[in-house]
């Protein structure tokens, strides 16, 4: 009886999810943590029944027709935009990802760039270092504050209501733009054009798609207040980047904070890095060590699911039925 076979695309994963299916399956887990590029996933799940993926991993429907035997995807991830779900759908193969455990941490660091960017803490620790702090100034540095004022969320999932939770703590109005979630005792739905022109603090909590592509642009930035802050933590493709720049060079919002970008892994050619008002992340709003472990396990826990013959519990896929693995496998 041949065990099944699941590709892990990065080696030294927290939590306990590899060597959990390493018990029911064998494993060719990718030799490093950045992980295949596209060409190297070609070879890398030919003979795969299962992948255990990232949300840098490209799925594409040409990539799927290389990958005959799979079955099932896990995605340690909560965005999903990676994934050609039609594709798969039309493939017959199911695809999770990992709701439930990443909207504290991931609330916990959006707000860290919304306080880092209201109180300019790029620059207030560059003064510092660089001793630029020469005297006691009584106009020196001076921020926006967040206590009492308006924060705008656009996108009410998860992660979204978890950013509304903190913002009651700061004494705020919480307004939120989000076509599929009603008002509740923690926030107001509003239009996103009264949300743009209402909040102090504006955080994008959206999955990215056609409608959310370049959502924030030159015209809604110039809907912000001037003293607005905006802050990135769900997919970089959400702003266009080029407008923000111009609106942060120009005076037309305050601040940002960014944990994503439209090109990722960003670096110094970014023109953003140029900017002393813009806080930048590498991506890490998940990356506490506990929380990346745990989307390591749900992945894996959905993958168990799939490889039984079962519908994962985080499906994305709901049209695909489970598929048995071939007979010899079993
Ligand atoms: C997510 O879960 O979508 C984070 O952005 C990490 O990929």
């Amino acid at each position: 009886m041949t065990r099944p076979r699941i590709a892990v695309t990065r080696t030294g994963l927290p939590g306990s999810g590899v060597q959990r299916l390493s018990q029911v399956a064998d494993m060719k887990i990718w030799p490093d943590n950045i992980g295949p590029n596209a060409e190297d996933l070609v070879p890398f799940l030919s003979d795969v029944d299962a992948l255990l993926a990232m949300s840098q991993d490209q799925i594409t429907g040409e990539l799927l027709d290389t990958a005959p035997a799979l079955i099932a995807i896990g995605q340690a991830s909560a965005g999903y935009d990676n994934l050609d779900l039609a594709a798969l759908s039309a493939r017959n193969i199911q695809a999770s990802n990992c709701p439930g455990v990443l909207m504290d941490t991931t609330a916990d660091f959006a707000w860290t760039l919304i306080l880092a960017a209201s109180r300019r803490i790029v620059e207030a620790d560059a003064a510092v270092r660089t001793g630029d702090w020469t005297s006691v100034k009584f106009d020196y540095l001076l921020g926006q504050d967040v206590g009492q004022r308006t924060l705008g969320i656009v996108g009410y999932g998860q992660i979204g209501k978890a950013v509304a939770r903190r913002g009651v703590g700061f004494g705020m109005r919480i307004l939120h733009a989000d076509p599929f979630a009603p008002s509740d005792e923690v926030s107001t739905q509003v239009t996103l054009d009264e949300l743009f022109t209402a909040a102090d603090v504006v955080s994008l909590h959206t999955v990215l798609n056609e409608e959310t592509a370049h959502l924030i642009n030159a015209d809604t930035l110039k809907q912000m207040k001037r003293s607005a802050v905006l802050v990135n933590a769900s997919r970089g493709q959400v702003v266009d980047e080029g407008a923000l720049f111009d609106a942060l060079t120009n005076g037309e919002i305050f601040a940002a904070g960014l944990d994503v970008f439209e090109l990722e892994p960003a670096g110094p050619s970014n023109p953003l890095t140029k900017l002393n008002n813009v806080v930048l992340a590498p991506h890490i709003a998940s990356a506490s060590l506990a929380t990346r472990g745990a989307m390591v396990d749900i992945a894996a826990e959905n993958l168990i699911h799939a490889l039984a013959g079962s519908t994962m519990p985080n499906s994305l896929t709901p049209d695909v039925a489970p598929r048995q693995l071939e007979q010899d496998q079993q």
